[in-house]
């Protein structure tokens, strides 16, 4: 079997697909800033070290790191960790690539809003243009980073949509208000959001490595209005869903430009990751909330 370094493998998605990946049979190890146990190989790419302990066992990398988009106001100092901690560590992993002598296989994360915002009447295909908003750029300059991996090892991106997962994420945010009955559409509720229950994003991962898929590839399962996803969330999880809306002004104030990571609008196609012959396990909003609600 391969052995997988998960970059941001202690991160929500990282630490789910690497059990994902053990269950399976791969030898997995995650790079981190603070290390807890022996799988993890300490590193500080923007200080640029890593420890060099089991590097030439690498077969596939996974690139997940990046500082979190939705955890702190985008101030211009935020803005440059959000563009550094994605760009400055990939250009660093791959500048070290020599310690990894047996690669053979690349999957680099992005971000679902590379097409910009607002741009709903027809579902977005990996061939359309990057928005000019400033997700779309920061995407852009994130996947330009991944290229210079393409170009040396066969791999793939994929531009990853909210991740719906039972431990932190999107649906921790939404299900809090939900608690209390107070969940209502947010702005117009007219939105969609696009989404990807963490397990088939985990699958997408391992059919890409298993497949040697290259190119790149939306991971998303589907993109429903605001409203879908407050109501249907208020319904799973047995909650009245009544409030009015809450204004779009209220939110603006409130969180600033980042305020359109809940208001912007994207609507994306799964149809070429299909093809390749994947299929998701939770296709819809009912299927994956009745997952990662039910208690286990
Ligand atoms: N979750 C979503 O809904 C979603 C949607 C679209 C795209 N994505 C992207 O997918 C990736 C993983 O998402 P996630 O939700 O798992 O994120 P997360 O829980 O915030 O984890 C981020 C990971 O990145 C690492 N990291 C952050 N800044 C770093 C830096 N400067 N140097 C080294 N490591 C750094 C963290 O490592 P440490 O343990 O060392 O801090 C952690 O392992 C991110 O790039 C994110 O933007 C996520």
């Amino acid at each position: 079997m391969k052995t997988i370094l998960i970059a941001g493998g202690t991160g929500m998605i990282g630490s789910r697909l690497s059990s994902v990946l053990k269950e399976k049979g791969y030898e997995v190890y995650s790079l981190a800033r603070k290390t807890k146990n022996r799988t993890h190989i300490h590193w500080n790419p923007l200080s640029k070290n890593i420890e060099g302990r089991n590097l030439n066992k690498i077969n596939i990398i996974v690139n997940l790191v990046g500082e979190n988009i939705g955890k702190k106001k985008w101030t211009t100092a935020r803005k440059k960790e959000l563009l550094d901690s994605r760009v400055e560590t990939t250009q660093y992993l791959f500048n070290i690539r020599k310690n990894f002598p047996n690669l053979e296989y690349y999957i680099g994360a992005s971000g679902i809003n590379c097409y910009g915002i607002n741009n709903t009447s027809i579902p977005n295909i990996e061939t359309d243009p990057y928005g000019s908003d400033y997700m779309a750029q920061l995407v852009k300059a994130w996947e330009e980073s991944s290229v210079l991996f393409q170009e040396h090892y066969p791999g793939s991106i994929l531009r990853i949509a909210s991740v719906l997962d039972r431990q932190g994420g999107v649906l921790s945010k939404l299900k809090a208000p939900t608690r209390f009955g107070l969940s209502s559409p947010l702005g117009s509720g007219e939105q969609l959001m696009p989404w990807i229950h963490v397990d088939d994003l985990c699958e997408m991962v391992v059919h890409c490595i298993e497949n040697k898929l290259t190119g790149t590839y939306n991971a998303v399962a589907a993109c429903d209005s605001n409203r879908e996803v407050m109501k249907t969330l208020s319904k799973k999880m047995r909650r009245p869903f009544f409030m009015p809306n809450v204004p779009a002004k209220f939110l603006k104030m409130l969180y600033g430009e980042m305020s359109v990571l809940i208001l912007g609008s994207v609507n994306a196609s799964s149809d070429k990751i299909k093809a390749t012959g994947f299929k998701f396990k939770y296709p819809t909003l009912q299927q994956a909330l009745q997952e990662l609600l039910q208690k286990k």
